[in-house]
Order: structure tokens, then sequence, then C-alpha cells
């Protein structure tokens, strides 16, 4: 007779801690989605009072805005803190073509931007760019680099697979310009053109300090968010690769060419430039998982010189733009 007031006395003190524990158990199935959307290179944890989900850079461990792009500096730096730690690292191949693309461990400031001067372990230093590529000679701690030279204009080269037909230009134009604004965020204006010749494609992304309002990706991020997409090494977490369609045919691309142009001239003690270049600039060369190899073998078995022109380009082949 007892047992019924008892059993409902019992559940009822019971009833507390089982709100807290579904509470606890929602909390935790809530938590797990805090991931950054924009940055897989990211550790995730909810804090405050209000449980927000923040993200934190790897390597450099400062806070990032995930409804963004990161920086280009603060990816690199991740990338190569995961390196050293063994992490495994996206990478087509262990062969130095795919590692010719500038990589270096870089001082970045608290807003994620490069610092103008870089130097390395053996206190060799340099200047760069807002793109973090080197824009003069190397020198030792001495160096001063004043200011980080804005890179205002970047024109991406890209060819398409050549068997495949030629692609309609203004179709091509148009999924190319919805890329950079869906996938990128990158303001539409900021790409200038897209120019088409069967199989080369050119991408010119333009956007000097003035015309960059605050929460504008910087165009320096946007090509290379794409860069990393175009190797297979995405940026962005669970994402599939790229994968743009014009008019249902998949844009197979193969190669990739950046070149960076800076509102000043660089400051090379070679006087190769004309006087009317703005500036140039350090080659990417970027390959797709398949064309890694492919392109290696070839060129190598042609010529021999290849590898040689890939380790010029981390940092010392300057080309003028054709632009
Ligand atoms: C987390 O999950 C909620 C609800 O399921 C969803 O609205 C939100 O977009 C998710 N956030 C992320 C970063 O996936
Ligand atoms: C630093 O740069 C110099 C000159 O480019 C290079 O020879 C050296 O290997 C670099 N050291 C490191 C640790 O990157
Ligand atoms: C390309 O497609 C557009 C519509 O998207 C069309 O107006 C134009 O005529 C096409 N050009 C060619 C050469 O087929
Ligand atoms: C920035 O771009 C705008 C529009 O293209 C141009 O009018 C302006 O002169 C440029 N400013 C600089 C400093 O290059």
């Amino acid at each position: 007779m007892a047992r019924g007031p008892g059993l409902a006395l019992l559940s009822l003190s019971l009833l507390p801690p089982l709100l807290l524990l579904v509470a606890v158990i929602g909390h935790a199935a809530a938590q797990d989605n805090c991931t950054c959307p924009t940055n897989k290179m990211t550790m995730c944890e909810r804090s405050g009072p209000g449980g927000r989900c923040q993200c934190r850079a790897l390597g450099s461990g400062l806070l990032v805005d995930c409804s963004t792009l990161t920086s280009k500096c603060l990816l690199l730096k991740a990338r190569m803190s995961a390196s050293k730690s063994g992490r495994a690292l996206v990478r087509p191949s262990e062969h130095a073509l795919v590692d010719n693309d500038g990589l270096y461990d870089p001082d970045c400031d608290q807003q994620g931007s490069f610092k103008a001067r870089q130097c390395n372990q053996t206190s060799v230093c340099w200047c760069v760019n807002s793109v973090g590529v080197r824009r003069t000679d190397k020198g030792d701690q001495s160096l001063r680099c004043d200011e980080l030279v804005r890179t205002h204009h970047i024109l991406i080269d890209l060819r398409h697979r050549p068997d495949t037909r030629a692609f309609n230009h203004s179709d091509l134009d148009a999924e190319l310009r919805r890329l950079f604004r869906e996938r990128y965020l990158l303001h539409p204006k900021f790409v200038a053109a897209v120019h088409y010749e069967h199989p080369t494609i050119q991408i010119e992304l333009q956007q000097n300090a003035s015309q960059k309002a605050a929460g504008d990706v910087d165009i320096a991020d946007a090509a290379y968010y794409f860069e990393r997409d175009v190797k297979g090494e995405s940026v962005f977490p669970g994402r599939g690769g790229l994968d743009v369609r014009v008019r249902g045919e998949p844009l197979l691309l193969e190669r990739t060419l950046i070149y960076y142009l800076d509102e000043k001239p660089p400051q090379f003690s070679m006087k190769r430039l004309t006087s009317g270049l703005i500036a140039v600039i350090v080659v990417v060369a970027v390959a797709l998982v398949a064309g890694v190899v492919v392109l290696v073998v070839t060129n190598r078995r042609k010529s021999g010189k290849y590898k040689k022109v890939e380790v010029k380009e981390l940092g010392e082949m300057r080309k003028e733009p054709s632009l």
C-alpha cells in the first residue's frame, strides 16, 4: 500500500536529475556540430556562458571567423604545424612538384595578415606582399620591410583538359563567377574578367585597398582557397572536391599558374622588369592528382629540365604577366 506514494515520490525526486540528464545529452548533441564550416584546420569548442562555438586556427591558436574565409597566412601556418606534428597532409605525392608553392611557416599578425617581413630559422629574411609571396631579395636580420605591399591583381591561369570540347564562353564565365561568389564568398565586383580560349582559361581578380570594405573577402584568400581546391586539398571540411559544371559538362582542370601583381613594383636587384609593368611574380604550379605524375614524368623524359624550373618557381622565377 505504501509503495504507491513512495514510488511517486521517488520518481518525482528523480525528475530533476532526469531532466538534467536530458539537457546534458541535448547539449552534447548540440556540441557535435561545433566545427568551422570554412576551415578544417581548426580546433573548436563551446565556451563561455552562452556556449558559443569558437574555433582557433591550428598553429597560431588565433580565433577565426567561420562565417568567412580564413586568411592565407593562418592557413599556411596551420599547414606547416600539421606537417611538423606528423598529421597526415592531404597531398597528391611527396614529389617536389607539389611542394613548390612557396610553403614556409609564416609570421602572421593578430588579424591573420602576413607580416611584411618574414624570416626563416636561419635568420634569412625577406619582404612579402599581402599574399605572402617574396618581393625583395633575401637579406639578413637587418633587412627592413616598411609596409605590407598589397597584391591588388591576381591572374589565375588554368587549362582544362584539351580533349574536351570547347565550352561556351559566357556559360563558363557565369559558372566561374558563381563559384567565386558562392564557394569563396568573394563579392562579384572583384572578379574582373574571365578570359577563355580553348583550353586556356584566365580568371582575373582585382581588388585595391580602397575598394575593399570591412568584411569583404580578400582576393588573396579566395585565390588560395581556389588553389587548394584545384589541388584536391580543400580547406573546407567534408565537402567534396571542386565540381564545376558548365551546362552539365564537368570542367576538369589540369594546370594552374597564378600571377600576383602588387601595387608597387617588387624590389629585386636583378633589373629584368620593364617599367610599365606593375609587378610580377612567383608562380604556383599546380596539378590535379592525376596530372602530377603525368607532368613530372613527361617533362622529365623530354628535357630533364622540368624539375629545375619548378624549383626556381619556389621564389626565384619572375615572369612578366602576359596580360
Ligand atoms: C549545427 O546544427 C544545427 C541544427 O541541426 C544547424 O542549424 C547548424 O547549421 C549546424 N551548424 C554547423 C556548423 O554545422
Ligand atoms: C632559410 O632560407 C635559406 C635561404 O633561402 C635557405 O638556404 C635555408 O634552407 C632556409 N632555412 C630553413 C630552415 O628554411
Ligand atoms: C552561349 O550561351 C549563351 C546563353 O548562355 C547563348 O546566348 C550564346 O549564343 C552561346 N554562344 C554560343 C557561341 O553558342
Ligand atoms: C582602385 O580601383 C578603382 C576602381 O577600379 C579605381 O578607380 C581606383 O583608382 C583604384 N585605386 C588605386 C589606388 O589603385
